[in-house]
């Protein structure tokens, strides 16, 4: 009998440490959550206050935390006084049975619904507001999500583009949502709200960059699980000033010219000189581009050293994907094959007239892109003429097909044979789509 009195006093005092279990892993992660808020080098934290989106959120958020840890705290003040107060004790007699309270049970319906009421008013408020329609003077995009990569299209601008996005700081800018396959989701965490790509269904998404954003590099990604390569649906966006985007943009809209900008960014405020630089070199692509009366193009593009190396990709080519070492690419034999290959079937180059796919990423500026294979990969030479070689061996499910002589296809389970590229001529290519600024 002694012994089974001390067992419930055992059990009585492994009960209580089991009540501290909650607090202390309650503890661990609210350090973990005020270790990462706002925190620069944490560059995919969600708790910032960089657009007006976020703010509301992450306000919203403050204010359940602050309801939801003033009930924690009673809620455990309460189980401990219990536990202690009531614990088993040697030769303690049975406790007095009750049956109802009218006065608490009264007290514990309306005490909750008063705090669901606290709750409720700011969110349906928030949920209003990041549902409204976006400003009338908003810039405009267009977000297509396609297995597995994210297509940009700047309709007021007539831009197109693929796995890179530009946005200006201190204007409001509405995405527009829509997929080509299955559902995806876009986000950029950095900026806040992330919203699902329905099919059948165009979904909004509006929020204003701060002006303390730019010249930030973010990570955006997609978030519902859409198969295979689901985790390799990347892209970058690019918070600029209004002046950099005006440059960006004006450059975009038109036509491929190679060798025409150094990766570099062009002084916004000196237009003309600028475009009387970008025209000092040769090398334009196809008839098509030989109209000297064209303005030249003025270009933006997002310097290398202010990108947060985080947003760089680091994953490298399976080692399967061989190839010839030492080979230069020669950028006009390349445009040559490339124009003769499968390449043009899905892929739009503006200002060659033989590329006007639109099924894969448009390529028209190519080259002024930091990655490739949906963001997976770093657009260096390297990367790219394995990806032209064997795409599907470098990113599952790539609907892109393997292009290299010899090397093995998915889509068609059988070695590439007839139409396949040498690597000379992948180099070319290569070189070609590289010039592409
Ligand atoms: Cu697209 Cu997951």
């Amino acid at each position: 009998m002694a012994s089974f009195s001390r067992f419930c006093r055992i059990f009585a005092g492994a009960q209580m440490f089991r009540g501290l279990v909650p607090v202390a892993r309650t503890a661990v992660l609210l350090l973990a959550v005020a270790a990462t808020a706002g925190a620069q080098q944490y560059p995919n934290t969600s708790f910032n206050y960089t657009t007006e989106m976020n703010e509301a959120v992450t306000h919203l958020w403050d204010q359940l935390l602050f309801w939801a840890t003033i009930v924690f705290v009673i809620v455990e003040i309460g189980i401990l006084y219990i536990v202690f107060k009531f614990k088993a004790r040697p030769n303690s007699p049975d406790p007095k049975h009750v049956h109802g309270n009218t006065a608490l049970e009264i007290a514990w319906t309306a005490i909750p619904a008063v705090i669901l009421a606290f709750i409720a008013v700011p969110t349906v408020k928030t949920i209003f507001m990041t549902q409204a329609k976006a400003p009338a003077n908003a810039l405009q995009v267009e977000v297509i999500g396609h297995q597995w990569w994210w297509e940009f299209r700047y309709p007021q601008y007539g831009i197109t583009t693929a796995t890179e996005l530009y946005l200006p700081v201190g204007r409001p800018v509405n995405f527009k949502l829509n997929t080509k396959d299955v559902l995806h989701s876009f986000w950029i965490p950095r900026l806040g709200g992330k919203r699902d790509l329905i099919s059948n269904r165009t979904n909004y998404l509006w929020m204003t960059p701060r002006d303390s954003m730019a010249m930030k590099s973010l990570n955006g990604s997609c978030n519902e699980y859409c198969g295979s390569s689901h985790a390799n649906m990347k892209f970058r966006a690019f918070t600029v000033t209004p002046e950099q985007f005006a440059s960006w943009a004006a450059h975009q809209r038109g036509p491929a010219v190679y060798g025409a900008v150094t990766p570099q960014s062009v002084p916004a405020a000196t237009p003309a000189a600028a475009g009387a630089a970008a025209t000092t070199r040769s090398g334009q692509i196809g008839a098509a581009l030989a109209d000297a009366a064209a303005p030249a193009p003025v270009g933006f593009i997002f310097p290398r050293e202010k990108l947060d190396p985080s947003s760089l990709p680091s994953a490298t080519p399976p080692s399967s994907i061989g190839f010839t070492a030492g080979l230069a690419g020669d950028a006009e034999r390349g445009q040559k094959v490339y124009s003769r290959s499968s390449c043009i079937g899905c892929h739009k180059v503006s200002g060659n007239p033989m590329s006007a796919g639109v099924i894969g990423p448009n390529l028209t500026h190519f080259g002024s892109r930091y990655s490739l294979g949906g963001s997976l990969y770093e657009n260096t030479t390297e990367n790219l003429v394995r990806w032209i070689k064997n795409a599907p061996a470098m990113k599952p499910g790539s609907l892109m097909p393997a292009i290299g002589n010899g090397e093995y296809n998915p889509a068609i389970k059988a070695k590439v044979t007839m139409g396949g590229l040498s690597d000379q001529q992948i180099a070319d290519v290569a070189a070609y789509l590289q010039a592409l600024k």
